[in-house]
């Protein structure tokens, strides 16, 4: 009998999860049982993490020792810092943060152990630390020396301060603290998958956050965001978008930041980025990137709805990051940052009920041939 094959896995269910719910027809996400517009809208990204990783909204009392932790643990070995220097000026942020976190679990006391406190303590610890690793290498390559972290900070004021060397003010810290909320976990998107088949091999959780990164780094997950930005620039006014849509779209291309294969609505976490890109350049005097973006998604792709394609989480981001002055390609880093606790969560729930993930291929090349020995072929 021909075995059915479930060509990119659309559709297979892999496991059970208590991390999050997604149901694509409606339109809705819960982390952890928790509505997406409720801890966009009122949490913050050190109050998520914890509720990913423990299961449960902090209490006050909670938050500030978890907080502490995460403050605690920002800094990264002077070794890491050479590592990330090494790497080069021309390595796109992606590899050096795939390079930085992997040179961490040198140095890591729990790397090898995979029990549920040390995977937490680990998840925790590359939370922290991913930001550092990211900002550091993004000094280097300017020829700057690195930001310190500075502990008075949040998770995102940090990170911004560490990235362009200036305290944010509350407004823009808050803009990449729902950001790194909308991030932090997504199922068995192809990233976290990555991270669960590294896991289930009883490798450590290093090599699976590895594993997630080096999957998201790909243009159909993390990278949209920055392609998306260079369409917008490439447009230029909104009035030349239908033409260049068309042309990509009539020749059998792809708008990114659009479609998703399992939101076949709107993806949630896209109205909260639309809401605040449309805020943010209306405040910094650029509206036309956020028109451009509109353009396309009220004008060119509506057609499109009703093949369950609409915005994901990507088209708004890139815009977001780009008026707040942060380059294109620190765009997927800035994704990765936030779905570290999500690799995490994931690898947690992996390692407490494995099973080794390893599908099967159907093979349909040529069976039995003559072995010939190298002197007679030709
Ligand atoms: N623009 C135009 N058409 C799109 C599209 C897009 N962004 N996304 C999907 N489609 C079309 C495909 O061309 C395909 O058409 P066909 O049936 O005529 O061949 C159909 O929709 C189904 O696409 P498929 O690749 O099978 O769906 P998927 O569920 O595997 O795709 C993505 C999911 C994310 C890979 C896909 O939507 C995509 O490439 N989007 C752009 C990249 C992006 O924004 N990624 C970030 C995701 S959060």
């Amino acid at each position: 009998m021909a075995p059915q094959i479930m060509k990119g896995l659309k559709d297979v269910y892999l496991d059970t999860t208590t991390a999050s719910f997604i149901d694509g027809q409606e339109g809705k996400l819960l982390y952890r049982g928790y509505n997406i517009h409720d801890l966009a809208e009122k949490s913050t990204f050190e109050e998520v993490i914890y509720l990913l990783l423990y299961g449960a909204l902090p209490t006050r009392q909670q938050l500030r020792q978890f907080d502490a932790t995460l403050r605690a643990n920002r800094r990264i070995p002077d070794e890491v810092i050479q590592a990330l220097d090494l790497v080069g000026k021309k390595s796109h942020p992606m590899d050096a943060l795939r390079t930085g976190i992997s040179a961490l679990s040198g140095f890591d006391p729990d790397v090898s152990d995979n029990s549920p406190e040390a995977t937490l303590r680990k998840g925790i610890r590359l939370t922290a630390m991913g930001p550092t690793i990211v900002a550091a290498h993004h000094r280097l390559r300017q020829g700057l020396e690195p930001v310190a972290p500075n502990p008075d900070l949040s998770h995102a004021g940090n990170f911004l301060y560490m990235l362009l060397g200036e305290v944010p003010d509350a407004e823009t810290t808050k803009l990449l603290d729902v950001d790194f909320i909308l991030h932090a976990e997504h199922g068995a998107n192809a990233s976290a998958f990555g991270a669960r088949v590294t896991a289930s091999t009883l490798s450590d959780l290093h090599s699976a956050v590895v594993t997630g990164v080096g999957v998201l780094k790909g243009p159909w997950h993390g990278g949209a965001a920055e392609e998306v930005m260079k369409m917008a620039h490439e447009i230029g006014q909104p009035e030349n978008a239908e033409e260049y849509c068309r042309k990509i779209l009539d020749g059998g291309g792809r708008i990114m930041g659009f479609g998703h294969r399992v939101y076949k609505a709107e993806d949630p976490r896209a109205r909260h980025l639309r809401q605040r890109a449309k805020a943010l350049s209306e405040k910094v005097g650029q509206p036309q990137w956020f028109q451009i973006l509109t353009y396309v998604e009220e004008k060119v792709m509506v057609p499109y709805r009703r093949r369950g394609i609409f915005v994901n989480v990507d088209f708004f981001a890139g815009c977001i990051y780009y008026l707040l002055g942060i380059p294109d390609d620190l765009f997927i880093p800035i994704f990765a940052l936030g779905r570290i606790p999500g690799w995490t969560l994931q690898c947690l729930e992996q390692y407490k009920d494995n099973i080794l993930i390893r599908p099967l291929l159907e093979y349909v090349g040529p069976m039995d041939l003559e072995y010939v020995p190298i002197e007679r072929r030709r």
